[in-house]
């Protein structure tokens, strides 16, 4: 899809991304915490390099200019032009390693072709998509590109991000957050709050179960369902522990040790399923 804008949801989306510091998230509060845990799940599922991989849904390009310098050939594609420009910059910084392409586009109709790609990123799209539908179709995109036995690493917002949130940073005592807290309760269907970007955009936030379900019925085989930050967000100053070599091994470790626990799931703001084509 070349030039103009991609619409996706009923333009907020776009808006919010347009206003937010989407490239600063990942060196933030938890951010780091959120970069580390995914770059090791996607170093442990990716078919080792050289290979393809598209990155949908890529935003400002962190995670394809890192796999760039590990060797793949790395497409991104995302619907938000600021990102797309970031990405671009990003990859014009790292000269010994670019991008391969950074596009416009939609995770729902991708540009590439059939079984031309070794893994597919889908770390955002499915939790702007709000109905299952768009997701179905974006993970059966995801299939059509992938050559068989390619991996595709899809990421969701868990359906008790918000709640946690909540508890942590006081935001239960907004009216707003609660009325807002309450239907991700319920239905998994978040909302922000108009021209205030403080609560997040239009999402859906999974349940494990759910995604697990739409990844099997768009073709794949599951190989795993993981915690990203765990239950990791509670540690007292994380920013110091994740800065001291030692103490940020042990904690990768914990967390690591209970990835796959379905009863901690629900603590951890995001998880990944991994799945083969
Ligand atoms: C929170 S950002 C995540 C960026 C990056 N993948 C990461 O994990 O840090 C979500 C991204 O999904 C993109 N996105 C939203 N809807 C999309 C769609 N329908 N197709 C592709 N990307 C989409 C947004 O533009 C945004 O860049």
């Amino acid at each position: 899809m070349a030039g103009g804008q991609v619409p996706v949801g009923g333009g907020e989306i776009l808006s919010y991304y347009e206003g937010i510091d989407e490239a600063g998230r990942l060196v933030r509060g938890a951010g780091p915490l959120e970069f580390a845990r995914m770059r090791e799940l996607i170093g442990r599922f990716l078919p080792a390099p050289p290979g393809v991989v598209l990155d949908v849904g890529g935003g400002p390009g962190r995670y394809a200019c890192w796999l760039t310098e590990l060797g793949y050939e790395v497409h991104l594609i995302d619907p938000v032009a600021k990102h797309v420009e970031q990405a671009r910059e990003a990859s014009g910084a790292q000269p010994e390693h670019p991008l391969a392409s950074v596009m416009l586009g939609d995770a729902r109709s991708l540009d590439q072709a059939d079984e031309s790609a070794d893994g597919v990123l889908l770390m955002g799209p499915l939790y702007h998509l709000t109905e299952r539908d768009d997701r179905l179709a974006a993970l059966r995109e995801a299939h059509r590109v992938l050559r068989p036995g390619g991996m595709v690493i899809t990421k969701a917002i868990n359906r008790f991000a918000s709640l946690m949130d909540g508890l942590t940073e006081s935001y239960i005592d907004d009216p707003n957050f609660v009325s807002i807290l309450r239907r991700d309760l319920e239905d998994g269907q978040h909302r922000g709050l108009p021209d205030d970007f403080g609560y997040f955009t239009t999402a859906f936030f999974h349940r494990p179960e759910d995604l697990e379900a739409a990844v099997l019925e768009a073709g794949f085989e599951r190989m795993g369902t993981y915690a990203v930050q765990g239950p990791g967000r509670v540690a007292r100053d994380l920013d110091g522990r994740l800065a001291d070599p030692v103490k940020r091994e042990q904690l990768l470790d914990l967390i690591r040790s209970v990835e796959e626990e379905r009863s901690l799931l629900g603590m951890s703001a995001h998880f990944v399923v991994v799945a083969r084509a």
